[in-house]
């Protein structure tokens, strides 16, 4: 059967469809991805791709989901923005206290930007790139999703729509996460993800192209700690309006 490459992701990952399935090569997270596919699984976990096993070439197994991934909210349909945050509520649930959890809170996806997560008619329907999964604290995941769902800096949408976005997203998510709390955490991940690219840019191991994601990196996660700075009163305001579930 024919290898179609998959590209839009953020890695060097060679990440191909063929037929029904995925094949991804496998990388230092790749172990404990499939653990936790498999576990996510076991519990009817939906929000995931399945993971069936490593092929003849020694990649990763999983099931395509068809659909695509987002990078604009003209891309996504209205209540997206709640289903995300439902989704990652029901991973931090049902891996809460596990073994895979290790102590920690829950098993955090780790990277559930928009980007790695596809779209059906503008609704989530998974989360995708498991590989940075792993033991954690719910409130981080919720951050970056929260960063990378709602704010950007770029692409011309209004702070007042981002505001209603990132609402939106918290009610779907429904813990009782204090405002404050979650945009001193926003602005975390976004200093932790500049910082970490810049380790990056220093380090000649890495290939060229890999320091200039970096960079790009680091001017997305600059610019949209900016934004968030700048705006702080308003998102509090929205977040503070919202509907908390018990
Ligand atoms: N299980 C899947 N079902 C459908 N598409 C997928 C799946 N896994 C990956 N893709 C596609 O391949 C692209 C790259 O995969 P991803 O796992 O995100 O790798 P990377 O580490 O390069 O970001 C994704 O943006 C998506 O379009
Ligand atoms: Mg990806």
């Amino acid at each position: 059967m024919g290898e179609q490459p998959l590209t839009g992701g953020n890695r060097a990952a060679e990440v191909v469809r063929v037929g029904d399935t995925v094949r991804r090569s496998r990388d230092e997270g790749a172990d404990l991805a499939a653990r936790v596919l498999t576990f996510l699984e076991s519990v009817g976990y939906p929000y995931a791709p399945r993971h069936l096993g490593i092929d003849e070439r020694g990649r990763d197994i999983l099931t395509y989901i068809p659909g695509v991934t987002t990078d604009h909210p003209g891309q996504r349909a209205p209540g997206a923005y709640a289903i995300g945050g439902r989704m990652l509520r029901a991973l931090h649930e049902v891996t809460s206290g596990h073994a895979l959890a290790a102590g920690q809170e829950c098993v955090v996806h780790g990277d559930p930007g928009p980007f790695n997560t596809i779209f059906r008619d503008g609704l989530p329907v998974a989360f995708i790139d498991w590989s940075s999964c792993g033991p954690g604290a719910g409130l981080g995941d919720l951050a970056y999703l929260a960063w990378t769902w709602c704010i950007q800096a770029q692409g011309g949408v209004p702070i007042e729509e981002q505001a209603l976005h990132l609402r939106e997203l918290c009610d779907g998510y429904g813990a009782a996460v204090g405002p404050e709390e979650l945009l001193d955490a926003v602005v975390g991940r976004q200093s932790g993800l500049a910082e970490a690219e810049r380790a990056v840019i220093g380090d000649a191991r890495f290939t060229d192209a890999r320091r200039r994601h970096a960079e790009a990196a680091i001017d997305w996660a600059t610019g949209d700690r900016r934004l968030v700075l700048r705006h702080r009163e308003l998102l509090l305001t929205a977040l503070r309006g919202r509907r908390r579930s018990p």
